[in-house]
């Protein structure tokens, strides 16, 4: 069967790693017909918004993309795009698994938690203004119906997934009331789970406890700003930004990339390591019912990564984005 893909490369090293996942896809013989469109700063000076009509629409009728990151500018200039798609097409739920993998020696060898992010309000919501001058507000927007569905997201895919056991992250005991209506709505949703055992836990407890011992979490839920950053961490758990996957799920549109950001430090140097967006793909196969292909590449990408040559400076190899690529080629 085909499929149509909307397919938005990012800046930075956007454009290499998601070149390799079209190669690998390409090779694997899974017929996408990849709708390629711009979103980020050069769009912006083009159309006046980092992410047009005409790129949500494309992605409203493709109903699924594959996206590489894109730039935002710090402390001034326009809003993310990836907010913005994100809030734009109400992809609520952030989903990044994060798993140790077995080719990679790293401080863990048994981390399997997935994290699961609320993608739309929080902080995130970007409501900010200066009082008078010398006094900066930020709005924290936490909705019942934001986290009823995100929550509900959590405990129905542990469920399917066979996952044991939910643990909210908060800092309820500062912001009593924000965080504790994202509480409030948590313990509603989990009477219907009986079976998942459930826990809540700080925040800053939980930055702690990860770094101790992560083989303790299981499914992880939480609102937009903590999971940004407890996504990083859990990333340095098992190898580092560049071999972590993620997807961002509304009910009606999918767009898979990495946790990963443009990576300005290395971009256009042929030195990205393009495994998180190959297991982004992976879980894209998957959402589009390709589960053999899947498989297929997921597996290539652990034989690639399993030879020490061909992995890229990140994991301590020689190997470069390109060459890379064509091991897991070469191995599917
Ligand atoms: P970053 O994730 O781009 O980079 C952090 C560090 O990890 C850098 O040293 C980078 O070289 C390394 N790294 C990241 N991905 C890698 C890969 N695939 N292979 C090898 N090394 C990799 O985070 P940073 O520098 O904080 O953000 C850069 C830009 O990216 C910012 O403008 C930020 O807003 C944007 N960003 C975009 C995201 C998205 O499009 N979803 C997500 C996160 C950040």
């Amino acid at each position: 069967m085909s499929h149509t893909v909307t397919l938005i490369p990012g800046d930075g090293i956007g454009p290499e790693v998601t070149d390799a996942a079209v190669s690998v896809i390409e090779a694997l013989g899974v017929e996408i017909e990849w709708h390629r469109v711009e979103a980020g700063g050069e769009v912006m000076a083009r159309y006046g918004t980092p992410v047009p009509d005409h790129v949500l629409n494309l992605i409203r009728k493709d109903k699924v993309a594959l996206k590489g990151p894109i730039t935002t500018p710090i402390g001034e200039g326009f809003k993310s795009a990836n907010v913005t798609l994100r809030q734009s097409l109400e992809l609520y739920a952030c989903l990044r698994p994060v798993k140790s993998l077995p080719e990679i020696t790293s401080r863990y060898e048994d981390v399997d938690l997935v994290v699961v992010r609320e993608n739309t309000e929080d902080l995130y919501s970007g409501i900010e203004h200066l009082i008078v001058p010398g006094v900066a507000e930020s709005i924290k927007v936490i909705t019942a119906t934001a986290v009823t569905r995100i929550a509900e997201f959590a405990f129905e895919y542990a469920r399917r997934e066979n996952r044991k056991k939910i643990t909210v992250v908060h800092k309820a005991n500062i912001m009593k009331i924000s965080d504790g209506l994202f509480l409030e709505c948590t313990k509603v949703v989990r009477r219907r789970y009986p079976e998942i055992e459930y826990e809540e836990k700080i925040v800053d407890n939980v930055a702690l406890q990860l770094v101790r011992d992560p083989s303790q979490f299981d499914v992880m839920l939480m609102g937009n700003l903590y999971g940004d950053i407890l996504s990083d961490l859990c990333a340095g758990l098992v190898g580092g930004l560049g071999v972590v996957p993620g997807a961002n799920l509304g009910a009606d549109y999918a767009v898979f990339e990495a946790v990963h950001g443009s990576a300005p430090d290395i971009a256009g140097r042929n030195k990205a390591n393009p495994t998180a967006v190959l297991l982004s793909s992976v879980l894209m196969l998957r959402h589009l019912g390709e589960r053999d292909a899947a498989e297929r590449m997921e597996a290539a990408v652990h034989r690639a990564l399993g030879d020490p040559d061909a992995r890229t400076a990140d994991l301590g190899g020689a190997g470069t984005t390109t060459s890379f690529t064509d091991a897991v080629i070469a191995a599917l």
